[in-house]
């Protein structure tokens, strides 16, 4: 049967992509954010999942305001890298398990989670960085990925107990799928930022780190807080942090914290990571 090995919190910030992408990650001023990852990538490596689903995102690529899913799950065998507007990255082939996501896709709706199912998925960075925060620069991804995608852009937004929720029937679905896969669950996004209006620059450690102390042993306090609480504590895009508490779900209810970094800022964000395994 399928396993999860473990789930990984990390915010999704272009600039990390383009600085893994120009070869930066030793120079200043990025070493210090990714010397946070290096404990990531070992885990990972370490873990050797066959499958990560990525709760990500999309931020306009895919979607529009005009045709905007709140739950969107890709079935495809391979995930374009979108261009964003400045140019596509020159990363590797992004591959899917369509097996596993139309078992997700039918276990989930079967679990009273109806997602909206994509054959064609171009994928932004919210799930593009990740991968890279993951692994680095490599010639071949060393996982088939499952994109699952949330809507953080136009209001409402899912609520934080329901995010938990699906991630719970995530669960469910991974230990209901027969095949021997070692799957990673990873929630992108976040931490506090915001980009645009009257507060674009607003960052709130305290909550940043009260998030990160408290996902892996509290994760039902979290899922308490409303949408308007992650926004005015967080930020608007902030509220990016509700991938995360799916990525939690997805997890025991027991677990242990293994990693967490946290730098401020990277371009507009405080970024974060964070590496969670069942106890
Ligand atoms: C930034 C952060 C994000 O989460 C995002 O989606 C885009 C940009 C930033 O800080 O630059
Ligand atoms: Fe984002």
């Amino acid at each position: 049967m399928a396993e999860v090995v473990g789930g990984v919190g990390t915010s999704h910030v272009p600039a990390i992509g383009a600085a893994v992408d120009r070869g930066l990650t030793d120079s200043e001023p990025w070493r210090q954010v990714f010397t946070g990852y290096e404990p990531v990538r070992t885990w990972i490596a370490e873990q050797r999942p066959d499958v990560a689903i990525v709760v990500y995102n999309d931020h306009g690529a895919a979607f529009s305001l005009d045709l905007l899913p709140t739950f969107a799950i890709g079935v495809a065998e391979v995930y374009p890298p979108a261009d964003e507007g400045y140019g596509v990255r020159d990363i590797p082939a992004i591959h899917g398990d369509p097996d596993l996501s139309w078992h997700l896709v039918e276990s989930l709706a079967a679990d009273d989670f109806d997602l909206t199912v994509c054959q064609r998925l171009p994928v932004d960075h919210g799930l593009t960085v990740p991968l890279s925060v993951l692994f680095g620069a490599p010639s071949e991804w060393p996982v088939r990925v499952v994109p699952i995608a949330l809507n953080v852009i136009q209001y409402p937004l899912p609520t934080p107990k329901r995010c938990l929720a699906l991630g719970r029937a995530i669960r469910r679905a991974i230990e209901s799928y027969e095949p021997d896969v070692r799957v990673a669950v990873v929630g992108t996004g976040g931490m506090s930022h915001q980009l645009q209006g009257t507060r674009v620059g607003h960052i709130n450690s305290e909550f940043d780190r009260m998030f990160l102390d408290r996902i892996g042993p509290e994760p039902h306090v979290l899922a308490e807080l409303t949408t308007t609480d992650f926004i005015r504590e967080a930020g608007s895009e902030g509220a990016e942090l509700i991938m995360w508490l799916v990525m939690r779900g997805a997890l025991a209810d027991e677990v242990k914290t293994l990693h967490t970094h946290y730098h401020v800022p990277v371009s507009n964000t405080a970024a974060g990571v964070i590496v969670l395994q069942d106890a």
